[in-house]
């Protein structure tokens, strides 16, 4: 792979701050390094720069920081566009709202390819709120409905080169949902694989069936990877942890699984807190399963593993 790192610094769409220092965390953990040491290549294009600001008004109070997310999301839109031209890129943030800037650049670049574009949301929360329906007022639990396209965004956030068609949406590893959120889930075409779901079947056949969905419309598919999806117990470094999440092993499976499809074709990867981190061991397990992700395998597995 041909893989293309932006830094991502935007931390204003979270309540607590610090995922500005994700890019830098991730810096120090060598996920260069250990991207090219699996034998790809590494291009950095730096850090983003977000929009110039513009005055906002929402009805809502609640709402944090509206401009300067809105300026990240514009700049990030443009950027992930152009950066999807050729190679893999992968996103390094930055809070979650970072994914309402990434997923409309490369669902607008699908779209020119003529390639349908699918999302796999690997996240705690669904982060369905609509700018009306967030008491938090944190903007990072927005992006997905506004890239599958409510309403609720026009005329606040940028307009959408192209909606994400929900149903090529599948989201694992949630487990925290607000009462506005799960309203508007039960409307929702995605797919939602909530930790009761993961328990009674396992990672590895659900995923399956979407990797199997993903190859059949020959689509592209992209990765949105909150760290918060993992279990707290093993990556602390997150501002919004909830116990009961998928262990190493399943996370791991799961990486491996989706570099053996071949389909991944871009990777965010948000909610590091460094700030919040103990010694680095959630950059630096992040790290090791972006490796699962890029080719890594215990043993070689190219003439199978059972006996
Ligand atoms: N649902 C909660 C909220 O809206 C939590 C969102 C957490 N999102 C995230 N990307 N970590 O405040
Ligand atoms: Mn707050
Ligand atoms: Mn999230
Ligand atoms: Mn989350």
């Amino acid at each position: 792979l041909d893989c293309k790192i932006l830094a991502v610094p935007v931390q204003e769409g979270a309540g607590r701050m610090g995922c500005e220092m994700g890019p830098a965390a991730f810096r120090a953990a060598d996920l260069a390094g250990a991207i090219t040491e699996l034998g790809h290549s590494v291009r950095d294009l730096g850090t983003l720069l977000p929009a110039q600001p513009r005055r906002l008004h929402h009805d809502n109070p609640a709402l944090e920081h509206l401009p300067e997310v809105v300026a990240w999301i514009e700049a990030l839109t443009q950027a992930a566009y152009e950066a999807s031209a050729e190679g893999f890129p992968i996103f390094v943030g930055g809070d979650h709202s970072l994914a309402a800037g990434s997923i409309p650049g490369l669902a607008r670049r699908a779209q020119a390819l003529g390639k349908p574009f699918f999302v796999l949301w690997l996240d705690a929360h669904p982060d369905f709120h609509t700018l009306e329906s967030t008491t938090s007022g944190h903007l990072h639990g927005t992006p997905v409905a506004y890239f599958t396209g409510l309403k609720s965004f026009d005329g606040i956030f940028p307009p959408l080169p192209v909606p994400v068609d929900p149903q090529n949406v599948c989201m694992m590893g949630i487990r925290s949902v607000d009462a506005a959120e799960r309203a508007a889930l039960r409307e929702t075409e995605m797919t939602i694989h909530d930790m009761r779901a993961i328990d009674d079947h396992g990672i590895a056949p659900l995923l399956s069936a979407f990797l199997k969905r993903v190859e059949e419309a020959d689509g592209l598919l992209h990765v949105s990877f909150d760290v918060d999806f993992l279990d707290p117990s093993i990556a602390p470094g997150v501002g919004t942890p909830v116990v009961g999440g998928p262990t190493l092993r399943e996370a791991h499976l799961l990486m491996e699984m989706l570099h053996e499809s071949g389909r991944v074709t871009s990777l965010d990867l948000v909610e590091l807190n460094p700030f919040l981190d103990e010694r680095g061991r959630t950059a630096l397990l992040m790290v090791d399963l972006v490796g699962s992700l890029m080719g890594r395998s215990i043993l070689d597995r190219s003439k199978g593993t059972y006996r």
